[in-house]
Formats: structure tokens, C-alpha cells, sequence
């Protein structure tokens, strides 16, 4: 069966030792259905000729910004309309660094800024070139974005160093490539409601009691389970942060409008991951007007106990498979023990917070409390660790109910 026929997608090749796996990268497109056109940068035609992409992909291949023979001599506008995706493999460093400024210098970068369509980068580069903190944070920006970000790989590179670096090989891109566009991934057809980033419990109408969670961790998660063809609902936080391409997004501000909006969602639901940093307590009193300061030294704040979202979806007659997270300043694991039992939560992911770890853009390592015991994912990035977290779970849902049963469903 041909996984991607009908499907156009427009391969950006750049300048890295991996733009040579694009030849068989384009075979297996095709062999799959899909119509491909490449656009390749300057420094990838130093790798592979044009010639053998046009071959292969039965193409003109294009090079140039101002191709005056293009349609109308605006192709990169016209490319940009055609795709239906756009794939950039191997991206490089510099790769990375121009998407995320939204340059236009070049055919690649300028169709990458005028499309609609989704895009998805496979980086490859050096392992210390991949840990730069330069590089991280243009991953961190195209990820805001809503970029898809298919490895890299861990391994032996070009280079000679062993590392994470190495470009996923075609094979697997293609898979990636399956479960992006026709959500026929391994959670095909899964509901999953998840909770990301803080609430804000006010006090007034200007001032609130939050946290510092940006987002990123359940927003990672939300689109690893998209990518794997999942129905998603990412019930979010105020975080200032772009949605993950196919995923419905509930926004609220309050615990109590974040239990409302699962509840209303839940039922049918197979998948519950609650990554929130939900506050346990809220003011007792919401002033109608602002609080003014009065001559008194100290002011006490009285707080009630907000309801707990994850014990209660946990308790329904109907619960899903629930997920929890844990964060701690120590004893991460212990504690996540405790609280997987006291909520009665099928898994619990501990990880450590405080002293600038674990909140925003920073690597992190989980480890995943269940009563068959533990397993520690990282340290990696957090979209990295979402695809582990995600492959984990499809195994855990696969284990209660088998594809097939989920299939006939
Ligand atoms: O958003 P980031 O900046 O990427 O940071 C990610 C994170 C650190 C916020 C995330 O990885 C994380 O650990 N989230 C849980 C934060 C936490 O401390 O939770 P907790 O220990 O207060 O609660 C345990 C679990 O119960 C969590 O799954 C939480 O979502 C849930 N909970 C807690 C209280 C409440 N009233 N309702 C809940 O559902």
C-alpha cells in the first residue's frame, strides 16, 4: 500500500555529509506515493549532484532564488503553495540558525517563510555543534513554532566522534513522515487528554498566585503524541507558546477551569498525561477591585485547597491510562512513589526542579514510577523525551488492550 500517495512534499537538502542518504530518502517517497520536489542549498550540491535528485524524484530540481525560468520568476512562492509538507534533511547547524531568524537569502530558507504548510527538520551536525547552546535554542525556537523535529540520531558520525548528531535514516524519516501526515502512527485512532503548563489563581483583577512552568514539557508531549496519530486535546495554561500542529487546544487560567475543561473532554478518552503545575491552593477571596496596600508591616493571605484534576479523572469509573508528573526539589523518586499511590495513578514521572533545572527550556531525565517498578528516560531534550515518554506508553496501552481489540474499537 502506497502510505503517501496523493501527498507533495517539497525536501529542502542542505550542506552536510547526510544529504547523500537523500537519494534513497526520495526512492522510498516515491515508492510510498508521494509526488517530491527538492530544493537543494548551495553547499548540499557539493555533496550530491542535483542530477541524481532529479532522477530520482523525476524533478526538476531547484537551486536558485531568482530563477528567472520558474513560474512567473517566483518559485519559491509557488513551491511554498505546492507543498503539502516540507521536509528539510540533513539540516544542518547553519540550517537551524537561519530558519529560526526567518531568513531569506535562499531558495530553501525563503520557501520555508512563505509556506503554510507544516515543516519538520532532521538535523544532523557534530554532537558538540548539536549541544551548543546556540543550536538548542534555535531547536527551542522552531519547536515554539510548531517545527517538527525528527532526531537527530545517537552514534558513530562522520566526523569520527561518537554522539548524538547523526541524521535519522531515511527508512525512519519516512515512518515519521507517515504518522505526521496521515495520523496512521502507532497511536492511531487514541484519544489523549493532557494538561500543560501553570494556573493562575487570582486575587484581584491584577494580580494572581502562579508558577513557573512554561509549557514546554506537556506541549513536547502533545505533539510526540499527534506525530504518533493521536486524537489530541492539550488543555493549556497561561503560556505564551504557539499549538502543536494537530492538536485541539483548550485554553483556561484557574485549576478549577482545568478540571472543568478534562472533565467536559475525558469520557472516551484512553490517555490521560497531566504535566500541569496545577497550584494546590487558590485565594480564598477574589477581590472585585485591587487590593490597596495599608500601613501594616505584614499581610496574611488566607488560601482554600484547589480540587485535585489527576485524582479525580484517576477515580472514574472510566479512567484512562493516568499519568503523572512530579516535580521536587529532592527525593524526586521517593516522593513520586508516594504521590502515584496517594492518587492512584498508574505511572508518575519524577523529575527534579529549582536552581534552574527543570522548568522552560532545559534538559531533563524522568523517571517513570510504575507498580512494576522504574525506568529513567534522559537526560535529554524535552521534545526527545516526550518521544520516548510516548513510545513507553504505547506499549503500556498496548499491554492493556491489544492493537488489534483497539483497531475493532
Ligand atoms: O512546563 P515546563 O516548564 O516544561 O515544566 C515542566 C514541569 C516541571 C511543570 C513538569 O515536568 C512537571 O513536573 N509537572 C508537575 C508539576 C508538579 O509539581 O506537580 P504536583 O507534584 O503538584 O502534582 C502531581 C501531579 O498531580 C501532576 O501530574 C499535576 O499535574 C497533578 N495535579 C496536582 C495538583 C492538582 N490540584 N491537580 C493535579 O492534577
Amino acid at each position: 500500500m502506497e502510505r503517501l500517495a496523493g501527498q507533495r512534499i517539497l525536501l529542502g537538502i542542505t550542506g552536510g555529509i547526510a544529504a547523500y542518504k537523500c537519494a534513497e530518502f526520495v526512492r522510498l517517497l516515491r515508492a510510498e506515493g508521494a509526488e517530491v520536489r527538492v530544493v537543494m542549498t548551495a553547499g548540499a550540491c557539493e555533496f550530491i549532484a542535483p542530477l541524481t535528485l532529479q532522477a530520482l524524484s523525476g524533478e526538476r530540481v531547484r537551486t536558485d532564488l531568482l530563477d528567472t525560468d520558474a513560474e512567473a520568476a517566483m518559485g519559491h512562492i509557488e513551491l511554498a503553495r505546492w507543498a503539502d509538507h516540507v521536509v528539510v534533511a540533513p539540516a544542518t547547524a547553519d540550517t537551524l540558525a537561519r530558519l529560526a531568524q526567518g531568513r531569506a537569502d535562499d531558495l530553501l530558507a525563503t520557501v520555508c517563510l512563505a509556506t503554510a504548510a507544516p515543516i519538520a527538520v532532521a538535523p544532523a551536525m557534530n554532537r558538540v555543534m548539536w549541544d551548543h547552546p546556540a543550536t538548542r535554542a534555535n531547536i527551542a525556537t522552531l519547536e515554539d513554532r510548531g517545527t517538527a523535529i525528527l532526531g537527530p540520531e545517537q552514534g558513530d558520525q562522520a566526523c569520527g566522534e561518537t554522539g548524538a548528531g547523526r541524521m535519522r535514516e531515511p527508512a525512519m524519516l519516512v515512518e515519521d513522515l507517515v504518522g505526521l501526515l496521515t495520523g496512521s502512527g502507532p497511536l492511531a485512532g487514541v484519544r489523549v487528554v493532557i494538561t500543560a503548563g501553570p494556573t493562575r489563581e487570582p486575587l484581584d483583577p491584577v494580580r494572581y498566585l502562579s508558577n513557573y512552568s512554561s509549557g514546554r514539557m506537556g506541549f513536547a508531549i502533545a505533539a510526540a503524541a499527534a506525530r504518533a496519530g493521536a486524537d489530541v486535546t492539550l488543555v493549556a495554561g497561561p503560556v505564551d507558546r504557539p499549538s502543536p500542529p494537530g492538536v485541539e487546544r483548550v485554553d483556561i487560567e484557574s485549576a478549577r477551569e482545568m478540571l472543568a475543561a478534562v472533565e467536559a473532554r475525558i469520557s472516551g478518552s484512553e490517555l490521560f498525561i497531566a504535566t500541569a503545575a496545577v497550584a494546590d491552593y487558590r485565594p480564598v477571596e477574589h477581590a472585585a477591585d485591587k487590593i490597596k496596600k495599608t500601613d501594616e508591616g505584614e499581610r496574611a493571605l488566607r488560601l482554600t485547597r484547589n480540587p485535585d484534576i489527576l485524582a479525580t479523572i484517576a477515580a472514574r469509573a472510566d479512567a484512562p491510562l493516568t499519568v503523572g508528573f512530579a516535580a521536587e526539589t529532592g527525593d524526586v523518586v521517593a516522593y513520586a512513589r508516594s504521590k502515584r499511590e496517594a492518587k492512584g495513578v498508574d505511572l508518575i514521572c519524577a523529575n527534579t526542579v529549582g536552581h534552574g533545572r527543570g522548568f522552560g527550556d532545559v534538559a531533563s531525565t524522568l523517571t517513570v514510577v510504575s507498580a512494576g517498578g522504574e525506568r529513567t528516560l534522559g537526560p535529554a531534550r524535552k521534545d526527545a523525551l516526550a518521544r520516548e515518554l510516548i513510545a513507553l506508553l504505547t506499549d503500556e496501552l498496548d499491554a492493556r488492550c491489544r492493537p488489534a481489540e483497539r483497531l475493532k474499537q
